[in-house]
């Protein structure tokens, strides 16, 4: 009986990340580190998150994406890195940038060819921030 339980953990697991909203944690969320997350985020050149976001925490932020307050409460910390690793997987038609995607891009700068946006740990600082920050008041 135990290993029928254990077989189905299994397929469960392995099927989580295909079929559903969710990304699993990275080998880099063992490190991640809030204060470099809220760095990158205000950071325009790196990432412009806040010309579309209101962030927690951060005096600017734009209204063309939604807000961000509160974002923990209604979001798990693998459903935030998905929709921030490529939020096409929900909405093919959205203007938010893939953040942790090569798919799909055309006509990319020669030295940015192959790479993603943020970093696997950029990625898992950004998502390490926003589940502090936006915890609620
Ligand atoms: C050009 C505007 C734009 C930029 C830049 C942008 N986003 Fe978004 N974001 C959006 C929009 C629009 C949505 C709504 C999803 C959709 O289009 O269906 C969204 C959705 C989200 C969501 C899901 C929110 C929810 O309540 O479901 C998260 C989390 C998020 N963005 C985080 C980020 C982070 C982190 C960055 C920077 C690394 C970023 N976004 C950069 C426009 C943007």
């Amino acid at each position: 009986m135990k290993h029928i339980w254990f077989a189905t953990l299994l397929f469960s697991a392995a099927t989580a990340w295909a079929s559903s909203d969710v990304m699993p944690a990275t080998a880099s969320s063992a490190n991640a580190n809030p204060e470099r997350g809220r760095k990158l985020l205000v950071n325009r050149q790196e990432t412009g998150c806040v010309l579309c976001h209101a962030i927690p925490g951060m005096k600017e932020g734009g209204e063309m994406g939604p807000n961000l307050n509160g974002l923990s409460q209604r979001l798990s910390a693998e459903q935030i890195r998905y929709r921030i690793a490529d939020p096409r997987l929900l909405n093919p038609q959205t203007f938010m940038p893939a953040y942790f995607s090569t798919q799909g891009l055309h006509n990319v700068a020669k030295p940015l060819i192959g790479k993603t946006i943020l970093t696997e740990q950029g990625l898992e600082d950004i998502v390490a921030y926003l589940l502090t920050a936006t915890k609620g008041p």
